[in-house]
């Protein structure tokens, strides 16, 4: 008779009827909210229990983003208490954004999947029954939807991670694991940045710029631009980033680090230096691209988003979805009216992004621009080199063995 073990290596794939107890995770709790190094530690914790609508993944391999450093910080949300407030009682959060494994229990009113199929995760969590998506609306409107791993627990950085069946992609075979897991999050928002927004939607030709070119999320977008034929100029912190971004297909690159004028617009600050450091910033980008951009791929959010509104061109677009540097944004309103711009904000992206972006990876149009691969135990490392910005170029991925 096969008895339910209490735990199992890491790595080992359980056979169904034999799925431990308890398995072990990166986690996180109220009281070591700050700095992830000491946020996340590693902890025994049951596995969890499927809803009707949910899938038990044995993960092989999770990604790494700026969600769990969020998470961790319990800033600009403090997800434990958001999840308790509304009724589930765990008072730890596993994150984990990005993912991909071995599907080892299903829920019962799951279709359409099999115990053994090895998947990707998109992260992109809602529920099938809400209304608005049940008359075919773009789940990222719903109220209901969330970002798996930071707003829902039980993500890629446990033993087992629990993902809606709608969050399950099949895993290409000519992806490593690691590859797999570790493009999904910033690809799929790249993606929808550059092409959701109509009319705003890139063109052959554009002119974009894209902040932090060497992040996940740059990485991606940079790609991403050249695939539509349109030309991607980037913004970096150092030489050796720059080039990183033209092996990657930037036309360009710019360092911020030669501009001090960063920051919220300020009444009581000299305006005149901060307008021709604008003024600069903006002759540097027509010295590379010839104009000024059509779409700008924003997140660092305060401390850039009056340069980007200002360098934007006339009916362009600031497309942003982060807020790295803080979330409050200040912009001079004169020229962003009269030249007609647009600021739009862009959260993930909806189930159709997402296979489009896992077709382009598949296809080896695009690649997955996995850079590093670190082991479960560095997960609190590499997230604290990720909120001091020293972390490795692309994106990087953990290997669960
Ligand atoms: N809403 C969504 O669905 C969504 C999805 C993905 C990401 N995001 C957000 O987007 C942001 C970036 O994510 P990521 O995965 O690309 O992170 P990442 O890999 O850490 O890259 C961020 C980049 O930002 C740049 N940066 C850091 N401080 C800056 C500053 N003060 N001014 C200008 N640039 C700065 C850095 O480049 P340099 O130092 O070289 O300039 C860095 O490479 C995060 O805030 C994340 O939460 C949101």
């Amino acid at each position: 008779m096969n008895h339910r073990p209490l735990t199992i290596s890491l790595g080992e794939i359980p056979d169904p009827d034999r799925i431990p107890k308890y398995m072990t995770a990166q986690v996180i709790r109220p009281d070591r909210f700050g700095e992830p190094k000491y946020a996340f530690v590693e902890e025994e914790i049951p596995v969890p229990r499927l809803k009707p609508d949910e899938v038990l993944i044995a993960v092989r391999a999770a990604g790494i983003n700026f969600n769990n450093v969020w998470a961790a910080a319990g800033y600009p949300l403090d997800v434990i208490n958001q999840r308790i407030k509304e009724g589930e009682l765990e008072n730890y959060h596993i994150g984990g954004s990005d993912g991909a494994g071995i599907i080892v229990q299903i829920g019962n009113k799951v279709e359409g999947f099999k115990i053994g199929e090895e998947i990707i995760i998109q992260p992109g969590s809602f529920d099938s029954e809400d209304a608005w998506i049940k008359k075919g609306g773009d789940p990222t409107f719903s109220s209901k939807f969330k970002a798996w791993g930071y707003e829902t627990n039980f993500g890629a950085f446990g033993q087992f991670c629990k993902v809606k069946s709608t969050q399950c992609l099949p895993k290409p075979s000519n992806l490593s694991w690691e590859e797999s897991a570790c493009f999904m999050l910033t690809g799929a928002t790249a993606f929808r940045m550059l092409t959701h927004w109509n009319p705003n939607h890139i063109r052959k030709n554009d002119l974009v710029l894209i902040w932090g070119g060497s992040g996940g999320l740059g990485a991606m977008a940079i790609q991403l631009t050249r695939k539509f034929e349109a030309v991607p100029i980037v913004v970096v912190n150092s030489l050796e980033k720059g080039n990183f971004c033209i092996s990657l297909g930037a036309e360009g690159y710019i360092l911020r680090n030669e501009y001090s004028h960063w920051g919220s617009i300020n009444r009581s600050q000299s305006s005149d230096l901060s307008e021709e450091q604008m003024r600069s910033f903006q002759r540097s980008i027509r010295s590379i691209g010839f104009k000024d951009p059509n779409i700008i791929i924003e997140h660092p959010g305060e401390d850039t988003i009056p340069t980007s509104l200002f360098v934007c061109d006339r009916e362009g677009m600031v497309v942003i979805c982060g807020g790295t540097t803080g979330y409050l944004g200040s912009f001079e309103l004169k020229n962003f009216i009269k030249h007609q711009k647009r600021l739009q904000g862009s959260h993930f992206a909806n189930p159709e992004e997402c296979k489009k972006v896992l077709k382009l990876v598949a296809d080896g149009e695009l690649s997955p621009a996995l850079t590093k691969v670190f082991s479960f135990l560095e997960i609190p490392k590499i997230h604290q080199q990720m909120k001091e910005n020293i972390h490795p170029y692309g994106n990087i991925a953990i290997r669960f063995v």
